[in-house]
C-alpha cells in the first residue's frame, strides 16, 4: 500500500511519473542525489534526465554521497548530462571522460562536501532527489541502505524529489540516525563517544512543502562485486592480523581491538574475514560502507556493533540479510557521512582505519587517486577523513599490478593523496612496516625491506643508495625519482629490460 510508504496524505497527490519529475531539473542547475557506494541511489529521475538530454540541452553539476550503481554515472556521462561531479565516482565510462576532461571532477574528503555546501562556499543545490523507504506522518524522509549527504541535500535544496523505493525494506527504518552540526564557529561536540551512540533523529526532517514531486521505483540497489581472497589478498590479511595480535600482547589494544573502519575492496574484505578465524572478539565497526564482511563478522559472533554510512553487498548476501535486516537492527547504525567520517569523532574513538593505495613510496607517502600520476581512478573517499585522525592509519596494497610490470613500491609517488605524517603502517603481501616514530631514512629502510616485491628490491635499492649521497632529511635524487615511470611508458614495464 502506498499509502504505509507516504503516510503524510497531502503528498499523496505529488506522485508523478520520473518524466515528469526531472522536468524541474533545469539545465545548469546543482543537483544533490543520494547514493553512497552503490547503495541506496536515486534510480529513476536520472535516467529520465538523461532521456530527455537526448532532445535538448540539459547539463548539470551532480554531487552524491560517493559512488552511484545501476550505471548511472555511465548513463548521464554518455548523454553528456554530467558537466561538474563530486565528491567521488567508481564508473569506467565516467572515469574516461574525467581523464578526457570532458566532465569536470571535483574529488573531495567525503566528510568535506556538505560543510562546503552549509557555509556557501560551494552550491547552492537546486534540486535533491532522494532514495527513501517511506515519508512519515510529520513529512520526514526515511532514507533506504544509505544516508551519505542526502539529509543535508534535502535540507538545502530549493525542491526535493523523493523516490519511493518498494524494492527496499520497510524495515530499514529506524536503522538510521540523522544528526546535523550545529553552524560554526559556535559548534557543539558531535555527541557521538562509541558506535552504537544515537545522536539524532530516525529520519530526515525538512519542510514538507518542498517535496515537488514523488516518484514509485521497485529496484535492487546494484551489487557489489567481490573479488573472493587469493594468495595475496589472505597473505595482507594475515600480516595484519598479526601486527594487531602483537599490538594486544603489548598492552596498546584490547582482544576488542579498536573500532574498524575497512575500505571497500577485495584487500579490506579479506581482512574482515580473516578476523573470523582470529582471537579478537566483541569487536565493533566505525566505517562508512559496511560490505558483506560486517554481516559474516556479526553471524560468527565477532562484532557485537557497526556503525556506517551505507550498507553495500553482494547479490547473495543482499539476499540472505535484506529480508531479515529487522534482526539486525539493534545493532546497526546508518549515519550522514560527516558524521561517519567526522575527524572529531574518528579522533576520539581511536579507529583502526584501513584503505587501500594504488602505490606507496619508500618514504610512506600514498597515492590513492592518481594512475601514473596524472589519471583519475575513483577518487580519495573517505580514506583521507580516517587516515588522518586514526588511531592507527594503515594501508594496503599487493606489491605489484599488472602482471608484474609495475611495482606499487615506488621511490617517490607522483601524487599523493596521503603525506608521510597522516601513514602508520604500510602493507603488501611481501610484509609489513611499521611507521610510527620513524625518521624517512629509517622509514626508507624498513619499507624497502619488507614490503617490496623481490623483482624490484634491487632497483629501490640503487635508488636509495644513489639519493643518500644527496643528503637530506628525505633523500631523493630529483632526476630519477620518475624515471620507473618513463619507463613504463617507453617500453611497458617499471622493470629495466
Ligand atoms: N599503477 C597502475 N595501475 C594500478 C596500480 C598502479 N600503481 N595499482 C593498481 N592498478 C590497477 C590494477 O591493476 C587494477 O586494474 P585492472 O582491474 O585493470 O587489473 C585497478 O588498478 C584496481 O586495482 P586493485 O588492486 O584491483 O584494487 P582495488 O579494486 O582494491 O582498488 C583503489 C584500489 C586504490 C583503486 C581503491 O581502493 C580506491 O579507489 N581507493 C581510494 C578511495 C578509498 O580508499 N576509499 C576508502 C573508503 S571506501
Amino acid at each position: 500500500m502506498l499509502q504505509d510508504r507516504i503516510r503524510l496524505s497531502s503528498l499523496l497527490d505529488k506522485v508523478m511519473s520520473p518524466a515528469e519529475a526531472a522536468l524541474l531539473i533545469k539545465d545548469g542547475m546543482t543537483v544533490g542525489m543520494s547514493g553512497f557506494t552503490r547503495a541506496g541511489d536515486a534510480k529513476a529521475v536520472p535516467l529520465a534526465l538523461a532521456e530527455r538530454a537526448r532532445t535538448e540541452p540539459l547539463g548539470i553539476t551532480l554531487i552524491t554521497g560517493a559512488s552511484l550503481g545501476s550505471g548511472i554515472d555511465s548513463v548521464l556521462t554518455e548523454a553528456h548530462v554530467l558537466k561538474r561531479r563530486l565528491p567521488f565516482q567508481s564508473d569506467s565510462v565516467l572515469r574516461a571522460a574525467i581523464n578526457r576532461g570532458e566532465v569536470m571532477f571535483i574529488d573531495q574528503h567525503l566528510s568535506e562536501t556538505v560543510e562546503l555546501l552549509r557555509s556557501n562556499q560551494m552550491g547552492p543545490v537546486d534540486v535533491a532527489v532522494i532514495e527513501a523507504a517511506a515519508i512519515t506522518r510529520e513529512g520526514g524522509i526515511v532514507p533506504t541502505t544509505s544516508v551519505g549527504n542526502s539529509a543535508t541535500f534535502a535540507i538545502l535544496a530549493e525542491k526535493v524529489i523523493i523516490e519511493i523505493n518498494l524494492g527496499q525494506q520497510i524495515d530499514f527504518e529506524g536503522i538510521h540516525d540523522i544528526y546535523i552540526p550545529t553552524r560554526r564557529p559556535f559548534r557543539e561536540p558531535i555527541p557521538v563517544v562509541s558506535p552504537d551512540s544515537r545522536i539524532g533523529l530516525p529520519f530526515i526532517p525538512i519542510d514538507p512543502a518542498k517535496i515537488a514531486a514523488i516518484v514509485v521505483t521497485n529496484q535492487q540497489d546494484s551489487s557489489a562485486a567481490t573479488t573472493p581472497p587469493d594468495d595475496e589478498t589472505r597473505a595482507i590479511a594475515g600480516h595484519l592480523i598479526e601486527f594487531l595480535g602483537s599490538e594486544v600482547r603489548k598492552g596498546r589494544l584490547t582482544e576488542r581491538l579498536s573500532p574498524l573502519q575497512a575500505g571497500i575492496g577485495s584487500i579490506a574484505n579479506a581482512v574482515l574475514h580473516g578476523l573470523i578465524e582470529s582471537p579478537f572478539h566483541d569487536m565493533t565497526m566505525y566505517s562508512e560502507v559496511l560490505q558483506d564482511s560486517t554481516f559474516d563478522l556479526f553471524d560468527s559472533g565477532k562484532l557485537a556493533f557497526a556503525s556506517g554510512s551505507s550498507i553495500t553487498l553482494s547479490a547473495a548476501c543482499q539476499a540472505r540479510v535484506f529480508p531479515e535486516i529487522g534482526r539486525y537492527k539493534n545493532r546497526l547504525i546508518l549515519r550522514p557521512q560527516e558524521i561517519s567520517n567526522h575527524p572529531e569523532v574518528i579522533r576520539r574513538l581511536g579507529i583502526i582505519a584501513i584503505n587501500t593505495a594504488l602505490e606507496f613510496d619508500i618514504y610512506g607517502n600514498v597515492n590513492s587517486t592518481h594512475v601514473g600520476g596524472t589519471h583519475m581512478m575513483n577518487g580519495i573517499g573517505g580514506s583521507g577523513d580516517f587516515a588522518r585522525n586514526a588511531y592507527l592509519g594503515i594501508f594496503v596494497t599487493k606489491s605489484l599490478a599488472k602482471g608484474g610490470t609495475i611495482s606499487r613500491v615506488v621511490p617517490m609517488v607522483p601524487h599523493v593523496d596521503h603525506n608521510e605524517h597522516d601513514v602508520d603502517v604500510v602493507v603488501t603481501e611481501v610484509g609489513l612496516a611499521d611507521l610510527r616514530g620513524l625518521a624517512p631514512r629509517e622509514r626508507a629502510r624498513v619499507i624497502i625491506d619488507n614490503c617490496i616485491h623481490a623483482n624490484f628490491r634491487d632497483l629501490a635499492e640503487d635508488y636509495y643508495r644513489e639519493a643518500l649521497k644527496h643528503g637530506g632529511q628525505t633523500p631523493h635524487k630529483l632526476a630519477e625519482a620518475f624515471t620507473w615511470y618513463t619507463r613504463l611508458e617507453e617500453t611497458g614495464s617499471m622493470l629495466p629490460k
